[in-house]
């Protein structure tokens, strides 16, 4: 995950998302729908990662807002099951690369299929867009997702040192190279 939003990153209220067109998707015999996040989604957003990180919310509400609003070309999904927001995923196009800058799962949800599923539509865009790589950092402790990564393509790149600076965890920057058209 993109770490903490510092001063760096410019709010944009003015931009907004492609149309992403909502679908009902089947997983694990499951249904979920499939959709654009909007701002009504924000307080569910910080609630699922209240839930996931044991009550720290690494992206605030302007946070969120400052990318859902970007200029930069951008897709921001999420899934519900029965009118709950259980995932998400966010992503923007940084020249060839589609970089994912947060994908979080209910953990009551983990471990069905919903992040493999979120990472590869983030795929799909970043094909129509003529990526060459998405992209994306992990904290070098959260192991089970840096096994989900690898077993969908990712390697490792580098080591970022003292990535996130609230405890000076590192980050390994992962990469996965694309291959064209699915
Ligand atoms: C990492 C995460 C997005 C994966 O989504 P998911 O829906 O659980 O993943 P899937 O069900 O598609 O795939 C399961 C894989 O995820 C990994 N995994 C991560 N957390 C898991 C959990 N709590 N339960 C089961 N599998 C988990 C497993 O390694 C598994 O890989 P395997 O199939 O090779 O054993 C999700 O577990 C999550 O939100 N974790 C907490 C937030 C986080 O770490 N985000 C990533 C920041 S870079």
């Amino acid at each position: 995950m993109l770490k903490k939003f510092s001063g760096l990153l410019r709010t944009f209220f003015g931009g907004k998302q492609e149309p992403f067109e909502a679908r009902s998707v089947l997983i694990k015999e499951q249904e979920y729908l499939l959709r654009g996040i909007t701002d009504d989604d924000i307080k569910e957003l910080i609630a699922l990662e209240k839930d996931v990180y044991q009550g720290e919310v690494p992206w605030t509400r302007s946070a969120f807002l400052a990318e859902i609003h970007s200029p930069v070309p951008h897709l921001y999904i999420c899934m519900t099951h029965r009118e709950e927001l259980v995932a998400f995923i966010g992503s923007r196009i940084m020249g060839n690369d589609a970089h994912i800058t947060n994908v979080a799962v209910k953990r009551a949800f983990q471990g069905s299929g919903l992040g493999s599923f979120l990472i590869d539509e983030v795929e799909r865009f970043a094909i129509m867009k003529s990526c060459i790589t998405l992209s994306l950092e992990v904290r070098m402790g959260n192991i089970n997702a840096q096994r989900l990564y690898r077993r969908i393509g990712f390697e490792g790149r580098k080591v970022r040192r003292n990535y996130y600076t609230e405890n000076n965890e590192d980050a390994l920057e992962m990469i996965k190279h694309l291959e064209g058209p699915k």
